[in-house]
């Protein structure tokens, strides 16, 4: 595996690849490996020539009271790991490879971004997608792969994707849980070890609103109410928000017809949670 830290160099070697018709597959990160991100290596290691990661913690996408300064770093293992995979290039700039002095130019998805995490962290998408568009045009990758546990972050680099006519495929990929249903997440390990257990409500809240479907409720002020009372069960979890989204729009509806996302975001203890899931509608056999 090779580690390059110089974008210039990166785009060499990936232009070097395009030539002899490789098909290169990417996956961003910010390092502090878990099975999540490792499931997205995997998927881009067998779909693709060759598989390009790239760790580095963007300060552009923290607000000033979030976690950029402790947010957990720990390259080593994430090489090994990458390595152990079998993935072609870490790409692992420092920041002024990437933000040298008098940089101003910036990538803005203006109304997909305005709701849920939008609202609660501004400018935390403009971050995304300018640090996105960036790795794209280093990495210049045919396909590249994102976790559907960030659900909004994920249609957000969809719609740069579309209307910025970048040339790359986005590969969505379900969300990766621990055995008692807890999101994998780097910021997990901020819990203590009573906040981790309260954490599951999460996913808890949400498989109770797929019960609810299951027993034929259809009304989303019904479901919500459902959710709130699980997760109220945890005096621990301070929940930011719950909505039931469509899943192309992130638009709020209020009748689930047949397919619904569910999103959350809470803290627990210091940490800021977010966990998503999809909700269906079985058809009546
Ligand atoms: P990071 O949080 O490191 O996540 C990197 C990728 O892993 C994202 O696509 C994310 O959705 C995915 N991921 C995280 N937890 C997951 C889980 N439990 N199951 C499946 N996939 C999971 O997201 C970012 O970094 C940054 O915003 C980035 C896109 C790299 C831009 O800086």
């Amino acid at each position: 595996m090779e580690v390059i830290k110089e974008p210039k160099e990166m785009q060499a070697r990936a232009k070097a690849y395009k030539r002899q018709g490789k098909i290169m597959g990417f996956v961003p990160t910010m390092g502090y490996f878990h099975e999540g991100h490792l499931s997205l290596i995997r998927r881009c290691r067998d779909d693709c020539d060759v598989a390009v990661v790239s760790i580095f913690v963007n300060p552009l996408q923290f607000g000033p009271t979030e976690d950029f300064q402790r947010y957990p770093r720990d390259l080593d293992r994430d090489l090994k790991l990458a390595h152990q995979i079998g993935v072609d290039i870490a790409f692992t700039p420092d920041l002024s490879d990437l933000y040298p002095p008098g940089f101003q130019t910036y990538v803005e998805v203006t109304e997909l971004t305005k709701g849920l995490e939008g609202f609660h962290r501004p400018s935390h998408f403009k971050g995304v997608t300018t640090v996105v568009a960036k790795l794209f045009n280093i990495v210049l990758p045919d396909r590249a792969y994102f976790g559907e546990k960030d659900y909004q972050q994920l249609k957000v680099i969809e719609k740069m994707v579309s209307d910025l006519n970048f040339p790359v495929d986005i590969v969505p990929c379900p969300t990766i849980r621990e055995p008692d249903g807890l999101a994998m997440s780097s910021r997990n390990v901020y819990l203590s070890s009573e906040e981790r257990q309260a954490a599951t409500v999460l996913n808890r809240a949400i498989k109770a609103a797929q019960n609810a479907l299951d027993r034929g409720l259809r009304t989303v002020s019904e479901v919500k109410a459902l959710m709130w009372q699980v997760l109220a069960s945890e005096p621990r979890v301070r929940v930011q928000y719950v909505e039931v989204v469509d899943p192309e729009t992130l638009n709020p509806v209020a009748q689930i017809e047949e397919k619904a996302i569910v999103l959350i975001a809470a803290f627990v203890g210091s940490a800021r949670l977010i966990d998503e899931g999809f909700l269906s509608v079985k058809s009546e056999s």
